[in-house]
């Protein structure tokens, strides 16, 4: 210890105690600067009385003229190279015995584009977490961005120095594509961070890998992939029990390879078409419950096959963001927190969301599933059911954000029901505190997420030919949820084991 206050007692005092009348004061400075953007060196006191100065480089390609070294400051400009460059600056002036130096290395490095692609509503929130968190730390970052259900106003993306295109038929566009392509070409070189739902990675990024290796001199410096929701944990479930699995996989990376280069048109498939990734690039498959690969006996093999890429999805980012980051977030959204908070609030009982879900079927499906949940809700609140609440509550209504015309019904079926909107994603409550005292609802991505206290009980759909419990319990999605423990055995629930409240008495069947 006393060595160490001896070491910074002689480097503090420069030359050396021994010579106090000659003072060496140094700083030093470690920079990253982007191709093309211009950096200011500053030498150690902006003073212009010194007696003498110099600026001389040290290291990396000559680019001081004579002019610079003269100068007491130097506009530098990042000079554009075929890849990472490190230029070292050493300014050295002297007034009277003392002698002042400043030494800057400084990294240039190629400018960032980031792609957020996204048709869902998990990855999305993903996504824009990432975003907005990240935005104002580098000003040269250009995104490209293409979502579904959340857009960005002229506003946000100016913001956040995004582009928003639409999804077209569930697929980006080929305007996306060019608009990412030509930006790159216009650059000398360009790392793309790239970040996809993981359930169609494929689909969304495959064509612009490929577009930007043809055409420009781009480099995939990372790849963040969000999981769809519980749709990968069915097709891991059943997945889990097929013979080699990892071997097949791992096989099929080549594969991978040989179709983003070109090589081949055989565009892999199935796990090998989610799961590949990071045999190629740096990867980061940001699972919505990583622990399934845990307690899932059958998937430790993979879990291990996926080694560092594999990482659990967050939601506490938000509560640690700045207070300005999280009102753009709520804007983006849509979510208007007082306005909820001021609901909850708006009478004393407790309060009760019912969150919905929603068929891709059309016509009498729809109508099924519509009249379903309404029994769902009235089973919650009318005491003659055995699902009964046990208690008032004020109801709350969370349908689902692709629920249309079968939140409509659900709305309109009761009086007393506060609409929270669809297009807001569930785990917005939990990010911004909002949990309501109690949850119940049809099964959902959602209860990936949600801590299990809060919910009271989950209904899981089945067709209306299914009606045996056996048949039904056994259904990918059911077996996922027992085995995360988000819901029991004797708390799974089907439709068809609700009793009928439709008189206003609930009668089992
Ligand atoms: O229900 P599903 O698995 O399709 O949910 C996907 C996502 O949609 C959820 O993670 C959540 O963000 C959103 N969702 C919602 N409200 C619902 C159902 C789903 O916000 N009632
Ligand atoms: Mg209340």
């Amino acid at each position: 210890k006393f060595a160490w206050i001896f070491f910074i007692f002689i480097f503090l005092n420069g030359c050396g105690s021994d010579s106090p009348s000659r003072v060496v004061n140094t700083q030093k400075e470690n920079l990253t600067i982007v191709e093309n953007q211009y950096y200011t060196l500053e030498p150690y006191l902006i003073d212009t009385s010194y007696d003498s100065f110099k600026w001389v480089q040290v290291c990396g390609v000559p680019v001081l003229n004579n002019q610079d070294e003269n100068s007491l400051s130097i506009d530098f400009l990042a000079p554009e190279s075929d890849k990472d460059q490190k230029y070292c600056f050493e300014f050295t002036g002297h007034k009277g015995n003392d002698t002042y130096v400043k030494s800057y290395d400084v990294t240039v490095v190629a400018p960032t584009v980031e792609v957020y692609i996204d048709h869902a509503s998990l990855p999305t929130l993903q996504q824009l977490m990432h975003m907005v968190e990240e935005h104002d730390k580098d000003d040269t970052t250009k995104r490209f961005v293409s979502w579904e259900r959340v857009k960005l106003s002229e506003t946000a993306q100016d913001i956040l120095n995004a582009k928003f295109f639409n999804i077209v038929n569930n697929n980006i566009s080929t305007q996306f594509i060019d608009a990412i392509v030509n930006y790159a070409k216009n650059k000398n070189r360009v790392n793309v961070k790239l970040f996809s739902n993981t359930a169609v990675s494929i689909t969304n990024l495959s064509p612009i890998i490929k577009a930007l290796k043809s055409s420009a001199n781009a480099t995939i410096s990372k790849i963040n992939l969000y999981d769809d929701g519980s749709f990968e944990y069915m097709d891991l479930y059943s997945w889990k029990e097929s013979d080699s699995k990892i071997e097949l996989l791992d096989r099929d990376s080549i594969l991978l390879k040989s179709y983003l280069d070109g090589e081949s048109d055989v565009r892999p498939q199935a796990m090998s078409a989610r799961y590949n990734w990071h045999r190629i690039y740096n990867v980061n498959y940001n699972f919505l419950r990583k622990d399934y690969l845990d307690v899932e006996p059958k998937l430790n093999d993979f879990r291990e096959y996926l080694g560092d890429s594999l990482t659990q999805m967050q939601w506490d980012q938000f509560s640690k963001m700045p207070l300005y980051k999280q009102k753009l977030l709520l804007s983006i959204v849509g979510f208007d927190k007082a306005k909820l908070q001021s609901q909850y609030d708006s009478s004393s009982l407790p309060n009760f969301v019912f969150t919905g879900t929603t068929t891709w079927a059309g016509g009498e499906t729809r109508e099924f599933y519509a009249k379903q949940q309404v029994n769902v809700i009235n089973n919650a609140i009318n005491e003659t059911s055995p699902y009964y609440l046990g208690r008032d509550y004020d109801l709350f209504f969370k349908g689902h954000p692709r629920g249309e015309d079968i939140n409509d019904y659900i709305i309109s079926s009761f009086e007393d029901i506060t609409n929270i909107p669809a297009s807001v994603s569930f785990e917005l409550l939990l990010m911004t505190g909002m949990i309501p005292d109690k949850v119940a609802g049809v099964a959902s991505s959602l209860y990936f997420t949600i801590p299990a206290d809060n919910v009271d009980f989950i209904v899981f759909t089945s067709s209306e030919d299914i009606t045996d419990r056996e048949e039904a319990l056994k259904s990918p999605l059911v077996q996922v949820m027992m085995k995360l423990n988000i819901v029991k055995e004797d708390n799974v629930l089907f439709w068809s084991d609700l009793p009928n409240c439709e008189s206003g008495v609930c009668i089992s069947h």
